[in-house]
């Protein structure tokens, strides 16, 4: 985990249109991915900061994790995910060090990475993800 890169840092927004502007058009950000995470029950867009992603997450539905999490805000930063080398050996060694997971075992992310997620409980109230890039990340910056 240490010098583990950040992959992404994810936001939920309410208004994904909006959002893709306000990165691209204003911040001048490139968006690289758009697709559907079922699992989450979120679109997300992937957008090029250097070697890491800005990730903006929409909710499907308004009775989701994510969808509550954001609550009444336009957007909220969700969560922080570092880049791993073998994703199962860290979860591994995390909760042997006492670290709570919410994901014992990697599920699927955006375009086939695989994640998971750490507590809250264990991180100080920021939700981290693990990421494991399927195939080299830097293919797609
Ligand atoms: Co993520």
């Amino acid at each position: 985990m240490i010098d583990a890169p950040i992959d992404h840092v994810a936001i939920v927004v309410a208004d994904l249109e909006s959002a893709i502007a306000l990165y691209t058009r204003t911040l001048g950000f490139t968006q690289i991915y758009r697709e559907t995470i079922p699992d989450q029950a979120v679109e997300a867009v992937g957008l090029r900061a250097g070697d890491s992603i800005i990730e903006l997450l929409r909710p499907l539905c308004d009775d989701s994790p994510v969808a509550r999490f954001r609550g009444e805000a336009a957007s909220k930063l969700h969560h922080t995910a570092y880049r791993v080398a073998d994703i199962v050996a860290e979860l591994a060694r995390l909760k042997a060090g006492g670290v709570r997971l919410i994901d014992e075992c990697p599920r699927r992310g955006a375009h086939g990475n695989r994640i998971a997620f750490l507590h809250p409980k264990s991180t100080g109230g920021v939700l981290i993800e693990l990421c494991q890039p399927a195939g080299d990340v830097r293919d797609r910056l």
